[in-house]
């Protein structure tokens, strides 16, 4: 008999999983503590943009014409114990308010209500990013007879479902092999299809998962740096990427200098890493980490400067400054600790005339930041601006017609915070063009 399967959580990554785990043939039961979302959901909807995941859902939530059937959601502990031989936990672990540490108040609830309804002989595995050491106390929290795994998750928003199905690894933390076989089990897909399974214990598990974000952090403040360099030396960054990424020990990704990395994890991620080292006597291994997140934060400062010195001032004063980008990447409606948003709000704080355009998340940012002024259209929010900053590297902002925004704004100055656009195109429109990083034409 298949295994049946249940996902505890139904954010970005609860929600994809199960979509994935009924791609996989499985049948599967999701629980969510808000009746809204599992409403939403249970009509295969999602509360966020993310390209494929609503077409997956469609493909098996249970009622929708033509789907496989073989996903459910609930608001019900009880329905959740009686149908789970393998309970995923996807529940989310922010950075606590005023803290560098994680909280972990939501993954300690969803074990303990799991603990009063869970069979003997299931599984439970852990997916949510915790600090090193938590599944090791966890197991305790568990009645006797289960088991627990911990898989940590490398998914990528805006590829959340190919990240899922076609993993570039699998890491599952065990204490015994029963729980390996179980997790083979429920990963034969994509392990046949060629994603590399790597068994280790549990510490191992939780810390692949950190340090790999912290790896990527690290990259990316790495070319901001360089970047910062290239700016007082006249060099240029976006080919010293190019020509440094093309060694295979280096790699050409996540060597694009800019504004710096935002969103749900690296930041809160890095910070948590560098608390729990401490908890550890660990900590001078990462002090490292505080330089790459304070050279991440500068980069929104140092984007700040060059509008206003764009603008040939000293204030922001009555200026009017378009803001191309909310998210904190393209293909995401997510704003959380968006790069964009900060220097679009530190900007408005200064006394400029902030407009945002955003393809997909201008509900969250006015959410967020309701006093910043809001356009309906790229070209909307440039009409009349002094300069324009281009922040999120959406595909609709590389296909914007240069010639026909310099008609409507008021300065022709575009200042590039993703080094993404195609900076010969501006110009023969007219248009000043700046990016960090590299010299002015
Ligand atoms: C990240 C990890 O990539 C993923 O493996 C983990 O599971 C969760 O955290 P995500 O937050 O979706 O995923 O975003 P990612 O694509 O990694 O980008 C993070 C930030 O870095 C974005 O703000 C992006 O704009 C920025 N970035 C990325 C750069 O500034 N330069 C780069 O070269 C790459």
């Amino acid at each position: 008999m298949a295994l049946k399967i249940t996902v505890i959580g139904t954010g970005y990554l609860g929600a994809t999983h199960a979509a994935a785990m009924a791609e996989l043939g499985f049948e599967v039961l999701g629980l969510d503590v808000v009746p809204e979302k599992i409403e939403l959901l249970s009509s295969g909807r999602v509360p966020m943009y993310e390209p494929g995941l609503e077409e997956l859902l469609a493909k098996h939530v249970a009622g929708i014409e033509g789907s496989s059937g073989r996903l459910r959601f609930t608001t019900s502990w009880e329905e959740v114990g009686a149908f789970g031989d393998v309970h995923f936990v996807c529940v989310n672990t922010p950075q606590k308010h005023g803290e560098y540490a994680c909280d972990m108040s939501y993954v300690d609830a969803a074990f303990a209500s799991l603990a009063e309804v869970v069979r003997e002989g299931a599984l439970v595995v852990g997916k949510s990013t915790v600090p090193v050491g938590s599944a090791e106390r966890l197991v305790g929290v568990l009645p006797e007879g289960v088991e627990l795994a911990w898989n940590p998750e490398f998914l990528r928003e805006g590829f959340a479902v190919q990240d899922t199905l076609h993993p570039d690894r699998i890491v599952v933390g065990v204490q015994d092999e029963r729980a390996e076989k179980l997790m083979r089990e429920v990963y034969a897909g994509p392990v046949g299809d060629g994603s590399p399974f790597v068994v280790t214990d549990f510490p191992t598990a939780e810390l692949v998962k950190t340090s790999a974000n912290s790896f990527l952090a690290t990259k990316i403040s790495f070319i901001n740096a360089m970047a910062e360099v290239c700016e007082a030396a006249g060099g240029d960054v976006v080919k010293l990427a190019e020509a440094i990424g093309y060694d295979d020990r280096i790699g050409a990704k996540f060597l694009r200098a800019g504004i710096g990395f935002g969103g749900g994890c690296l930041p809160k991620d890095i910070r948590a890493f560098m608390a729990r080292a401490g908890e550890l006597g660990a900590d001078q291994a990462l002090t490292f980490l505080r330089e790459i997140d304070s050279i991440n934060m500068r980069r929104r400062g140092q984007m700040v400067e060059m509008a206003r010195e764009a603008l040939g001032g000293s204030t922001f004063l009555g200026r009017r400054v378009a803001v191309l980008g909310a998210t904190f990447k393209p293909d995401s409606d997510d704003v959380r600790d968006s790069p964009a948003l900060n220097v679009a709000g530190q900007i408005h704080l200064q006394g400029g005339q902030v407009t945002v355009y955003d393809p997909k998340g201008m509900d969250n940012a006015r959410r967020l930041f309701p006093t910043l002024g809001y356009a309906e259209s790229a070209l909307e929010a440039v009409r009349g601006a002094d300069v324009v900053l281009h922040l999120t590297e959406w595909r609709e902002f590389r296909e914007l017609d240069p010639a026909a925004l310099a008609e409507v704004a008021a300065s022709r100055v575009i200042l590039d915070g993703r080094n993404a656009l195609d900076s010969e195109r501006w110009r023969t429109a007219g248009w000043t063009y700046r990016a960090m990083g590299r010299p002015r034409a």
